[in-house]
């Protein structure tokens, strides 16, 4: 009965309708409140955010960075620090509008770098609620010109090294912050994605042939061509005419120690160079550490990383994340599952090669090819992990001469096991078992958690999803995710808001929760019209949810004639119980 399952039902909340407006909106019971807009000051001395033109140059490092996504939540010195990345910048909202979104001068790359990477910025609850603490000393801007150090195999190799950096061991910036992750030992990690689309050329190139075949796996463009950021063309350190090697230097996964505000991030070249989504970290039984990750791209792969060394809470962690083996997914008909070693035996590549050309390393052992693997999971409560597998309108779909859309390395994306449709629009999670109980064995069961999907559209088939799928939790292309620490699945989506044809009933993009055990899913949280929902963590107390909302559209949050900002929201219950 409904009075039986309302017992048994692990959910906290009742679910909330589809929306299509402007706001967020939570269900009875809750609260949310805005905590930070892009352009909120960091330090006392950042420059006023004007409501029709952003943020100045002189400054833009001293604010809340644009386009919120990952984040994660550290208790260092019994101060509460949030560690929250920007992912990339609307040049349509930063730049005059007569500029169509590109720069005009030195001076606006300057701008646009500033408000992206990653923000350390302490945050405090007090009776009017959540606030950020300016001038905290562990508040911190990392942008796109903040010096990193590079580890791990491709330190040092001839394919890393500039002219500012003869020795490739060190570099200027984090790029395309996308996905987040945590080590056990309490430090961030921040993951570069896109990082392809802030790289061109002045002239025409002529290039050394990995050096090639590289651009070409990884979409770095080689024509002439002032692309989505025109860095290169006020910036020489992205102009691939004069420094090619600059791109090997980013699409790493980077780790920061939040604590030290002088610290140098490091980027850890061992888990490879893709466009990482994020990092979620494990501790073997024997005491590795296992890092998730995925390749954000269509017809790209999943990776799992182990440590050679192991952790000891309290040890030496500086080179935990620098000498380990990386693996990629093979998932087989029979809901069986292998992690193929990438090692120089099997892929002719030495460990330069494979940490720096990871897809062309994945791509000799015949990985599988996947619908472009966004956040990954571990569940704190089951030996077991979670991908969101966002969409790929490309699988199955034909080329003009009927032959079958590849992905950049030539695989043609034909249905497989756990990417079973073709125009796959809706998206769906690969759940996975390691065997033994053990995230470093090579072998796994899988199977799908659920497949998004319309059964109001489609009354049968594939396309209607799985059974836990029903009119009332529409949803499309899940993306990021956390399991909290009861185990419960928080989704969020990234996919098609128009709320017409197939997407008829999803609405804006939101976020739902999902029970492992029993499949089910309601929906929780709804983002203003034109937003993603992305990055979630809670405060130490558990009785706080920060939510990310990204690329909303005008205006939120500042209401009538304000230009959009980017946003982390809390959300809290109104009884202030716990929230995860
Ligand atoms: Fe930045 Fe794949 O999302
Ligand atoms: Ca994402
Ligand atoms: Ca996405
Ligand atoms: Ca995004």
């Amino acid at each position: 009965t409904a009075a039986e399952a309302q017992q048994t039902s692990r959910f906290a909340f009742e679910q909330i309708t589809p929306q299509t407006d402007g706001t967020v909106h939570v269900p009875n019971g809750y609260r949310w409140d805005v905590l930070a807009r892009w352009g909120d000051p960091l330090f006392s001395d950042a420059p006023a955010f004007d409501a029709a033109t952003g943020i100045p140059t002189e400054g833009s490092d001293r604010v809340f960075g644009e386009n919120t996504d990952g984040m994660e939540l550290f208790v260092i010195g019994g101060k509460e620090l949030l560690v929250v990345n920007s992912e990339y910048v609307n040049g349509g909202i930063n730049l005059p509008a007569e500029q169509n979104g590109q720069p005009a001068s030195a001076d606006d790359v300057t701008r646009l770098q500033n408000f992206q990477g990653v923000t350390v910025m302490e945050v405090t609850e007090g009776d009017e609620g959540w606030k950020v603490v300016v001038d905290s000393p562990y508040n911190r801007r990392i942008h796109h010109r903040t010096p990193m150090q590079i580890d791990g195999p491709a330190a040092g190799h001839d394919l890393m090294k500039t002219s500012a950096d003869p020795t490739g061991t060190t570099s200027l910036g984090t790029f395309n912050n996308c996905g987040s992750g945590r080590t056990p030992w309490g430090t961030y990690l921040t993951c570069e994605e896109n990082f392809n689309s802030y790289f061109g050329t002045t002239s025409e190139l002529t290039l050394e042939d990995a050096t090639a075949d590289g651009f070409a796996r990884y979409g770095v463009n080689t024509e002439i061509d002032p692309g989505r950021y025109n860095y290169h063309g006020f910036d020489a350190r992205f102009d691939l005419s004069k420094e090619p090697n600059e791109p090997h230097r980013a699409g790493y996964i980077v780790e920061i120690d939040p604590s030290d505000p002088t610290s140098t991030p490091i980027k850890r070249t061992a888990l490879g160079r893709f466009k990482h989504e994020n990092a979620a970290s494990v501790v073997a039984p024997d005491g590795r550490v296992v890092v998730y990750m995925g390749d954000d791209e269509r017809g790209e792969y999943m990776y799992k990383w182990v440590s050679r060394d192991v952790y000891t809470p309290g040890g030496d962690t500086s080179t935990l994340l620098s000498e380990g083996q990386l693996y990629v997914a093979k998932f087989n008909d029979d809901m069986t599952g292998t992690w193929i070693a990438l090692t120089p035996e099997d892929t002719g590549m030495s460990a330069a090669e494979i940490a720096i050309f990871t897809r062309i390393a994945a791509t000799q052992v015949s990985a599988t090819t996947m619908d472009r693997p966004e956040w990954i999971a571990v569940n704190p409560t089951a030996i077991e992990a979670y991908c969101c597998l966002t969409n790929n309108s490309r699988r199955g779909a034909t080329n003009d001469d009927g032959s079958v859309r590849t992905n950049a390395a030539g695989e043609p994306m034909v249905v497989n096991a756990p990417n079973p449709r073709e125009v796959n629009n809706y998206g769906q999670i690969v759940r996975w078992r390691p065997h033994h109980d053990d995230h470093a064995a090579s072998t796994f069961d899988w199977d799908l958690y659920v497949m998004a999907g319309n059964p109001t559209v489609y009354t049968e088939g594939l396309y209607a999803g799985t059974a836990n799928i029903n009119a009332g939790n529409l949803f499309n292309s899940p993306d990021g995710m956390q399991i909290d620490s009861t185990g419960m699945i928080w989704i969020q989506t990234d996919g098609n808001d128009d709320n017409e044809g197939d997407f008829l009933g999803m609405g804006n993009n939101q976020m739902l929760a999902g029970d492992p055990v029993t499949g089910e899913i309601r929906r929780f949280l709804t983002g203003p019209n034109g937003s993603e929902v992305t990055g979630l963590t809670w405060s130490a107390d558990r009785r706080t949810m920060f939510v990310g909302i990204q690329h909303p559209a005008a205006p939120f949050p500042d209401g009538e004639g304000a230009l959009p900002r980017s946003s982390i929201v809390t959300v809290k219950r109104v009884d202030n119980a716990l929230v995860g």
